[in-house]
Order: structure tokens, then C-alpha cells, then sequence
């Protein structure tokens, strides 16, 4: 019988941390916006192998969404999600209410720095500033010894270890590789926006990125591969807001191919925005 907790409030929260944490028991945080899919279930995973107790948050964040329209229609499944979380063997589930979390007069935000700039920071502006806040309040109220998260969101990865660096926050930031479906496409909780047509043509991203990498290993500069995968996803009818070849620690486009190199990839299918990336010459 598994005895899955809700919690609320950061205060909740943070009780039930400081219980564990005095028991001398470990806490991993798997932050999530909910309807959860088999990508989270991994980072969930990777947090019970390394931790004595998982906490999943569940908070649809809405500043971190620069478009009104999308964080309207972000899909929301609470109880669904607790469900999945709970037959996981999930410890905890912390879904907070906005006004929890953002209060009456409510004015504090962190600036991630120059690493939010590029890339999703262009396209959306603010996004990161939304992220770094919320991903700290989360860490604040759970007190986890470790945070999962997805390389799937490769920039925001970077931005996090960066914020917890910088602020020196007592927790070890986990990547875990992008889970895809069988065709390639990167899960997201987004996909089940896509129409069957745009579905089709987004498998184009992992068909673009599978070619870069096999060409990767030729004398190819990234150059020529930002083209090659930008045609590959335009002649397919996708609509890119970016490619690029950038090194993996400073996100700065680069222009040799090395250990060190990631390609991040974002664009629309039928007025669906994803985003997806690969290590171009994988180190790990
Ligand atoms: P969300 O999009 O729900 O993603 C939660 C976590 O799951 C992130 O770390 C994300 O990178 C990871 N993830 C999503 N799809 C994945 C996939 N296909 N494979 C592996 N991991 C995947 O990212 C957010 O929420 C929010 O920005 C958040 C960090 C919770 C702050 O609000």
C-alpha cells in the first residue's frame, strides 16, 4: 500500500522536509508542470534511485509563460498526474496554488544572467527570469538533496546549475537524457496539441538531428549542419525559430565540432512550438 502525501504550501513543505531531513533521509524534487508523461517517469526514477524519498511538484508556473494563449491551453491533468505519481511509488507531490506561491505583492525575481539571453530567452522573453524564480522557490519550500531534470529543456538545464551556483543553493542539479516515442519525436506534455498532419511532420526534428549526427562525424562544419537541419525541417513544414551548434557549458554557437558541442533545434508545426537537441559529438 503506497501512502502518496499532498502538499500545498511551502510551509507543508518544508515540514515535511525538515521531518525527513532530521531522520537523516535523503530528498530528491522532480519539479514538473504536470501531465506527466514518460519522460518525468524517468526523472522520477532517477530520483528514487538516489534518494531515500521522491517529491514530484506539479505547478503549472505562470510566469515563466510569455504567451497568455499558451499558458491558457497548457494541459492540466492533477489528478491524473497524482494517480501516475502514486502508482510509482512517488513519496510526495507538491502542487501548490498560484496564490501560494505568488502572494499578494508578490515582486521578487532572479535573472539567470547572460546564458538566458540566447535561444528560448530570445523567443521568449522572460521565460528564464520565470524559470530560475519558481525552480528556486521550489527548492527553498522541498529542501531536496537532489533535483532531476531533463536535458530534454537543454537551456534550461544550464541555466539551473548556473542559478544554483551561483546562489550556492545546497542541492546537486541531475540531468537525464530526453525520453522520445518510438518515432523519434521528443515527449512533451505539448504533443497532444499537435494535429495528426503537423504529428507527421514533426518527426522531421529527430530525422533532421539523426542525419546532422551521422554527418557530424565527416568534416561538415556546423554551419552546414544548421542549414542542412533547417532545410530538412522547412521542406517538411515546420517553421524554425532557431538551429544552432553551440558549446554545451556557454551555449555560444561554435564553429568546429567538438566533444563539447550540442545542437538545439526549436520550431512550429501547426502553431505548435517544440524544441529538442543532441550532443553532436557525445562525451558522455
Ligand atoms: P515540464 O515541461 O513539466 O518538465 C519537467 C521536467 O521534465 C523538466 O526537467 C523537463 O526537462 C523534463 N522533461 C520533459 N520532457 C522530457 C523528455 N521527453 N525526456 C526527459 N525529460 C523530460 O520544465 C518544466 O516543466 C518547468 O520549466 C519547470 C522546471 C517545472 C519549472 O516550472
Amino acid at each position: 500500500m503506497n501512502s502518496l502525501l499532498r502538499l500545498s504550501t511551502p510551509s507543508d513543505a518544508h515540514r515535511w522536509s525538515d521531518e525527513r531531513r532530521r531522520d537523516g533521509q535523503s530528498i530528491g524534487l522532480v519539479p514538473t508542470m504536470g501531465a506527466l508523461h514518460r519522460g518525468h517517469a524517468t526523472l522520477i526514477e532517477r530520483s528514487q534511485a538516489l534518494c531515500d524519498h521522491t517529491v514530484v511538484s506539479i505547478f503549472v508556473n505562470p510566469t515563466q509563460f510569455n504567451r497568455s494563449d499558451d499558458f491558457d491551453l497548457y494541459p492540466r491533468t492533477l489528478d491524473v498526474d497524482i494517480a501516475l505519481c502514486d502508482s510509482l511509488g512517488v513519496n510526495a507531490v507538491y502542487a501548490p496554488t498560484v496564490d501560494a506561491m505568488y502572494p499578494e505583492g508578490f515582486e521578487t525575481s532572479i535573472d539567470p544572467g547572460s546564458l538566458a539571453h540566447r535561444w528560448e530567452g530570445e523567443h521568449r522573453p522572460g521565460h528564464f527570469a520565470g524559470v530560475a524564480t519558481v525552480v528556486t522557490k521550489l527548492l527553498t519550500a522541498v529542501q531536496p538533496h537532489i533535483a532531476v531534470f531533463g536535458e530534454k529543456d537543454f537551456q534550461q538545464l544550464a541555466v539551473i546549475q548556473h542559478v544554483v551556483r551561483d546562489l550556492g543553493l545546497p542541492v546537486t542539479v541531475v540531468g537525464e537524457p530526453t525520453v522520445r516515442e518510438d518515432d523519434g519525436l521528443a515527449m512533451s506534455s505539448r504533443n497532444i496539441h499537435l494535429a495528426s498532419d503537423a504529428r507527421a511532420q514533426a518527426t522531421s526534428i529527430k530525422q533532421a538531428i539523426d542525419r546532422a549526427l551521422d554527418r557530424s562525424t565527416s568534416t561538415d562544419s556546423p554551419s552546414d549542419i544548421v542549414e542542412q537541419v533547417t532545410n530538412d525541417i522547412q521542406r517538411s513544414g515546420g517553421t524554425v525559430d532557431y538551429v544552432a551548434v553551440v558549446d554545451r557549458l556557454t551555449l555560444e554557437p561554435v564553429t568546429d565540432l567538438n566533444s563539447d558541442t550540442r545542437l538545439l533545434v526549436a520550431a512550429w508545426f501547426g502553431g505548435v512550438r517544440l524544441i529538442d537537441n543532441v550532443a553532436l559529438a557525445a562525451t558522455e
